[in-house]
């Protein structure tokens, strides 16, 4: 399974790289807009940052607008993955920048169907919203299993899960069982999948086991 680190903030980026985790990244105007930055400036950043895909969403609302900008943004760096809503004008959008060879993230997926369309549009990633539906009082992670057993059921059907919205460590663990090929997730959340009270209790009593019989592993 693989991890994207869901933020457009270079910073924790840069503080995450170095653990082998992170095998790329996904933004989205909102995260553009939190940085404050520069959205050119700020992707070509990112990409320079890991050698995964990064993200980068479209704003138009038309089919030739978000090939337009798709295009434009894949020159900022090769390893860009073009993100586009779930409207029938970007699974316009998603069919013929795929078939030119460029990759394509399909967001703001809330439905098994929008997920069959993203794949049959020739999506790289569909991106369903997990939190935002479990925000709603419905099953995020049940959304996650029926995109799986679709899929699954069409093997021609190359588009990969990529587990979105994700809000707790547990939507990681369900991301993972459902079968969903990636988690794109926040750096805090990252960060707390390492974290066990037991760990932290366990290395504690070793330290203090360890400093009694005032040695050191390397030579002194
Ligand atoms: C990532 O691709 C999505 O844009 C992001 O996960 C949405 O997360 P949110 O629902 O917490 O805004």
């Amino acid at each position: 399974m693989e991890f994207f680190l869901d933020t457009a903030n270079v910073d924790e980026i840069r503080a995450l790289i170095p653990t082998g985790l992170v095998d790329g990244v996904t933004t989205n105007p909102s995260l553009i807009a939190k940085s404050g930055r520069d959205m050119v400036e700020n992707i070509s950043e990112i990409c320079a940052l890991t050698n995964g895909p990064v993200s980068a969403e479209v704003t138009a609302m038309d089919a030739q607008g978000m090939i337009k900008e798709g295009e434009f943004l894949r020159t900022i760096a090769p390893n860009i993955c073009i993100k586009v809503p779930l409207t029938m004008d970007g699974l316009r959008a998603t069919y013929e920048l795929t078939g030119n060879g460029h990759p394509v993230n399909v967001t703001l997926c809330f439905s098994a169907n929008q997920a069959l369309l993203a794949a049959k549009a020739g999506a790289t990633y569909i991106s369903p919203f997990i939190g935002r539906i479990d925000d709603t009082g419905a099953d995020g992670m049940e959304l996650i299993s029926e995109i799986r057993a679709i899929y699954d059921n069409f093997p021609e059907l190359n588009t990969k899960i990529l587990a979105a919205s994700i809000r707790t460590v547990l939507h990681v663990k369900d991301s993972a069982l459902m079968g969903a090929d990636v988690a794109t997730i926040p750096a805090n959340i990252l960060s707390a999948l390492a974290k066990h009270p037991l760990t932290d209790k366990g290395l504690a009593a070793f330290m203090a086991d360890w400093e009694s019989t005032g040695q050191s592993i390397l030579p002194q």
